[in-house]
């Protein structure tokens, strides 16, 4: 992290204050939001917020028929810092309409250095938030040091106050304001709370040096006070040490609880990764143990949250981070956006797997089907950088299929299916490929903009960031090395809205 609360907060207020300066202001933003707007690598139909820093996806909920969807967002730079929550509402979790700030910071309050991330639930008919407030504090309280910022973490309540959502009442005092005494946490944030019968519970991120990352768990009959009980799970000391916890693995970040097809899964963020596993939970000692896991997504995809939808489907969405650094992201006025909702669900042998939405089908154009085989090669420049493309899964034994993007003739992009070597290759990324027969027989890809959000047989994922494309200069190849002819097919995505999510700036 690196975190310049004064500076970021002065320019937030500065965006809102009146006068000459703010309409000078607001010019040069109008300006910026429409260079914004016109900027090929920004996504077309990925949700994320009119320009700006944005990551964690936070306290998604579907209320009163509606789907809501809060995020870290720092409203005055679009590198990270000053975290407040951004908002937006959707019928159907494909096409958005940004709403106002739902938290900023309260001066002097626990959350004054920011809000971070949290998660809603329905407490008595009314959506609360339980997020993480941070403070500057005297060094014995301080919870988050990661090599930038010395900041103490306090678990934060907020309840909604209308059923759009739009006016959140925060509890002055933090419901869990300290880690268990005695324990030296490298970090103690992300509350993920659930409901068992009479009792709420709740899970925080956090680890201990040499120890390893871990959820710390609490309990509450009224979400107001909390009792520590014990961690729900952790790690294993790796040995490795870093100035920042997250990269050691000794601090577990955005823990998510919850049960799919009756098994139970709990994720979390760490070195990079998001780490799934699935295992039991037993319910009276209420402690987890993974029986399988593995990374949820081997690309650039981090600090994922889920939901139930309105249909009782477990939604998943993650923050799919830039890989590019700060100053072209300053240069470019807007970072990180939103993946596709992405279905969980447990296959026959007891296995995780995540697709995407069919929700997500409404975005397709014309279809087109092309037939590829090992002499006929497919190759077609593409004139938008907004396709999804759908490679069979029965591709045929001791063959590679690659799909490719070219810019100007050279490899941009590529990822390959190995059947013999039975591995996929993405750049610097290599992962075993799911074992034959696929539940979802294909290999999915969705190009948008600067992001490919990649399925492989609904089992592994792989989020992927490409600043070198441009539209008429890329081509798209798919290439077999096999004896069997594949058929692809492929669809033009509509943009949601026509001017790549950046006009309802002014709310
Ligand atoms: C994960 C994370 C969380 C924290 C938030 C701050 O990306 O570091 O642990 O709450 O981002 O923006």
């Amino acid at each position: 992290m690196c975190y310049s609360p004064g500076v970021n907060r002065r320019r937030f207020l500065k965006t809102l204050g009146g006068g000459a300066a703010a309409v000078a202001l607001s010019r040069a933003l109008r300006a910026e939001v429409e260079a914004i707007a016109k900027d090929p690598l920004r996504p077309s139909y990925h949700l994320l917020p009119p320009h700006n820093w944005m990551n964690d996806p936070n306290g998604p909920i579907f209320w009163k028929g509606q789907y809501h969807l809060f995020y870290q967002l720092n409203p005055g730079d679009s590198v990270w810092g000053d975290m407040h929550w951004g908002h937006a509402v959707s019928p159907d979790m494909i096409h958005w309409r940004h709403q106002p700030i739902a938290l900023a910071p309260t001066p002097g309050g626990p959350d004054s250095e920011g809000c971070f991330s949290g998660s809603a639930v329905v407490y008595h008919g009314t959506p609360a938030f339980i997020y993480t407030g941070v403070q500057n504090a005297p060094l014995d309280q301080v919870t988050l040091h990661d090599g930038n910022d010395k900041l103490r973490e306090t678990q934060m309540l907020a309840m909604a106050e209308d059923d759009a959502l739009l006016h959140w009442k925060k509890l002055e005092q933090p419901v869990i304001p300290a880690p268990p005494p005695g324990m030296k946490v490298t970090g103690f944030r992300d509350p993920c709370p659930w409901r068992d019968g009479p009792w709420w519970y709740c899970g925080i991120g956090s680890g201990e040096r040499g120890v390893g990352g871990c959820v710390l768990l609490y309990r509450s009959r009224g979400l107001r006070t909390w009792e520590y009980l014990h961690k729900l799970a952790e790690g294993k000391p790796n040995g490795k040490q870093t100035a920042n916890p997250c990269d050691s693995g000794e601090m577990w970040e955005c823990p998510d609880f919850f049960t799919v097809d009756k098994r139970t899964c709990l994720f979390y963020s760490t070195e990079g990764k998001v780490i799934w596993s699935t295992g039991d939970y037993d319910r009276s000692g209420m402690r987890f143990a993974p029986r399988r896991d593995g990374v949820l997504d081997h690309g650039a995809y981090y600090a994922p949250k889920s939901f139930e939808a309105a249909d009782s489907r477990r939604i998943l969405w993650g923050w799919i981070r830039e890989t590019r650094p700060d100053a072209e992201l300053k240069a470019a006025g807007w970072a990180g956006c939103m993946s596709l909702p992405r279905v969980l669900t447990i296959g026959a042998q007891g296995q995780l797997e995540m697709n995407p939405a069919k929700e997500v089908e409404s975005l397709r154009g014309a279809r087109e089907e092309v037939v590829v085989s090992r002499a006929a090669p497919f190759r077609r420049k593409l004139s938008e950088l907004a396709i999804e493309l759908q490679v069979p899964g029965d591709i045929s034994n001791a063959a590679t299929t690659t799909v490719r993007l070219l810019v100007d003739g050279r490899p941009a992009w590529e990822l390959a299916i190995d059947t013999s070597a039975k591995e996929v290759r993405c750049g610097d990324v290599t992962f075993p490929l799911p074992g034959m027969p696929w539940a979802h027989p294909t290999l999915r890809l969705f190009l948008d903009g600067s992001v490919i959000e990649s399925f492989v047989g609904g089992r592994e994922a792989l989020t992927s960031r490409v600043y070198t494309l441009t539209p008429g200069a890329t081509e798209l190849e798919v290439v077999t090395t096999g004896g069997k002819e594949i058929r692809v097919e492929m669809w033009g995505m509509k943009a949601i809205s026509a001017d790549r999510m950046t006009a309802a700036f002014s709310f």
